[in-house]
């Protein structure tokens, strides 16, 4: 068990500008986290959902990014705002174990690099921090995180401040150029004990994206365990995450040997998934076909973790200007997966521009999900979206509800909901979903009922119908990706379940089905998501529904 003494309470407002639909206003987390099979738990045992975004402070300057465009507290307050409860804060190790360039002022790191320009913003925008040593701003940043309620996981991105990653920038890996395991060893430790007693500092990623030629499992398991046990060490309140190889893609070796540690209860794995982690194979293949295939692979590689261990999935992210065709397909995939294994992870990223990256002055981010000035949203509806990931489906202790499915749709971010008891049904909020369950002979019933979801006929809304044994009523998880819902029309058409322009939901001819690669299914991918949250609208339905030709029928408000 836990113990409880020196637990911190920590209130994390969840209510999100963006998402006006209910999220609970507040959950209280008590710090420090741990774990649990694989869980992340807090003090009380409850689940706590990593929803993260990456903050970048990794770069020449070796300060965290957009400082010089608005001040720190409008930034925590903003993360916070758009519903992410934590932040992946990079940090390159010399910052760690160089002392002549920690001790550098945010003001000389700048000028030394000839930006003169982020030093009047920052003057303007953070007058505190201008003077302060670098080691010193990056705690402020961290402090102030605190302040506002927001998680820190400090992540070891690189040794050598700069852009990261490629494989033989000499960062990559155990006895690169510029990664002596000895000094990584004591720049970790440095690093946990600087934050021993900072209690919104819930976990250290030991390195970011191991890489290149020289990796090698041997190298893994015992510079990998030595960081583990240095952190640790200092500091036994942080959780403990750990890097695959190939750019954190690979943790495949684990299933053959697991990592031997003194202690347990703090460690979660990482792993890392963009659309290019496989080229253009989305733009240029069948996205069912590539789903598939990528789901697969990504399960041998670190998704078996999840039977016994956490798996942070630790950066993912698209191009939020919206017109990247491979991003805009994987990004679907990817969040039909998160919501059905309910991943934690962390976003790449905040940063709308660099100070400076790879040359370039002001480097706008078109992964960033705030604008190149700092000043607002790349994109609204991205960050609507992946709201839906950022609550937890399930877990221990967050709810006595027996599990029960909703019907995801993910690129919406929307659910299966019902309008009135027995019409229409539309997207809409998946916290106002009703529970559903997915029975032989593949059937999908209303949680409490005997409704069933039925097509009417091609290119008609579904309904919802009490005789469950026809055809129509008969569900089928097809194609690659698993994600297409199909049925049959009483005619023995085989349609798949779709959503119209007014997100109503209908029957369709089903999309992609073949290997054609210029097609996108993305409106018929659903998925059906286990979830212990409480069905809000069929309780008060339900209870009337239970108690047939109740004269009260008409009077239910929605
Ligand atoms: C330490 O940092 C200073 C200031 O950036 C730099 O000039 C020096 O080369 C660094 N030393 C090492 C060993 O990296
Ligand atoms: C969507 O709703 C509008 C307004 O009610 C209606 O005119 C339109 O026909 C609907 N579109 C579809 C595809 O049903």
């Amino acid at each position: 068990m836990k113990k409880m003494a020196g637990t911190t309470m920590f209130i994390l407002s969840l209510s999100a500008v963006l998402t006006p639909l209910s999220f609970p206003s507040a959950a209280a987390v008590a710090l420090p986290l741990s774990t649990v099979s694989r869980w992340i738990i807090d003090g009380d045992g409850r689940r706590v959902k990593l929803a993260c975004v990456n903050w970048v402070s990794h770069l020449e300057p070796v300060v965290a990014e957009g400082l010089s465009k608005r001040s720190m507290n409008d930034i925590s307050h903003t993360i916070l705002s758009l519903g992410f409860n934590c932040v992946r804060l990079t940090w390159p190790l010399f910052l760690a174990t160089n002392d002549s360039l920690a001790s550098l002022t945010v003001r000389q790191s700048f000028l030394r690099l000839g930006l003169e320009d982020s030093v009047a913003g920052i003057q303007a925008n953070n007058p505190d921090i201008v003077d302060l040593p670098l080691i010193e701003a990056y705690r402020a940043v961290v402090s102030n995180l605190g302040v506002n309620n927001v998680m820190v996981i400090l992540d070891n991105h690189i040794s050598k401040p700069g852009w990261c990653c490629s494989s033989n920038d000499g960062n990559g890996f155990f006895g690169d150029t510029y990664f002596d395991p000895d000094l990584w060893l004591t720049g970790l430790t440095r690093m946990a004990n600087l934050f021993n007693g900072v209690a919104n500092v819930v976990g250290m990623s030991l390195r970011n994206e191991l890489r290149g030629s020289s990796q090698n499992t041997n190298d893994w398991y015992k510079y990998m365990q030595k960081g583990a046990e240095a952190v640790h060490s200092a500091n036994p309140d942080v959780l403990v995450i750990l890097s695959g190889l190939s750019y954190d893609k690979d943790l495949s070796f684990l299933k053959n040997k697991p990592l031997s540690l003194s202690f347990s209860g703090k460690v979660v794995y990482e792993v890392h998934w963009y659309a290019f982690s496989d080229g253009s194979a989305w733009k240029n293949g069948n996205p069912n076909k590539v789903c598939g295939s990528v789901m697969n692979n990504m399960m041998r590689l670190s998704g078996y973790l999840l039977q016994q261990t956490p798996l942070f999935l630790s950066e993912y992210g698209l191009d939020q200007r919206g017109t990247n065709v491979n991003d805009n397909r994987y990004i679907n995939c990817f969040m039909g997966t998160a919501a059905e294994f309910d991943l934690d992870w962390a976003l790449w990223t905040l940063v709308g521009s660099y100070y400076l990256r790879e040359g370039v002055a002001g480097f706008d981010e078109t992964y960033g999900i705030l604008n190149g000035d700092w000043s607002s949203a790349r994109n609204p509806s991205i960050l609507q979206k992946i709201s839906a990931l950022q609550l937890p489906f399930k877990g221990p202790g967050l709810s006595e509800n027996r599990p029960h499915l909703v019907i995801f749709h993910p690129l919406t971010g929307l659910c299966v909901l019902r309008t009135s008891w027995a019409g229409e049904l539309k997207l809409g909020s998946c916290m106002e979903s009703d529970g559903w369950k997915y029975t032989p002979p593949k059937t999908l019933t209303v949680l409490g009922t005997y409704f069933c979801l039925q097509v009417d006929d091609l290119g008609k809304p579904v309904k919802l119908g009490i005789i469950c044994t026809d055809l129509n009523s008969k569900w089928d998880a097809v194609s690659d990706s698993k994600m297409h819902l199909s049925s049959k029309t009483s005619s023995g058409k085989t349609v798949c379940l779709d959503v119209d322009s007014n997100n109503t939901v209908v029957t369709n001819a089903c999309k992609c089905l073949n290997s054609d690669s210029n097609c996108d299914p993305a409106s018929q991918w659903f998925k059906l998501v286990e979830t212990t949250t409480t069905p809000k609208p069929s309780k008060s339905v339900n209870r009337m529904l239970q108690l047939p030709g109740h004269g009260k029928i008409q009077s239910l408000s929605w």
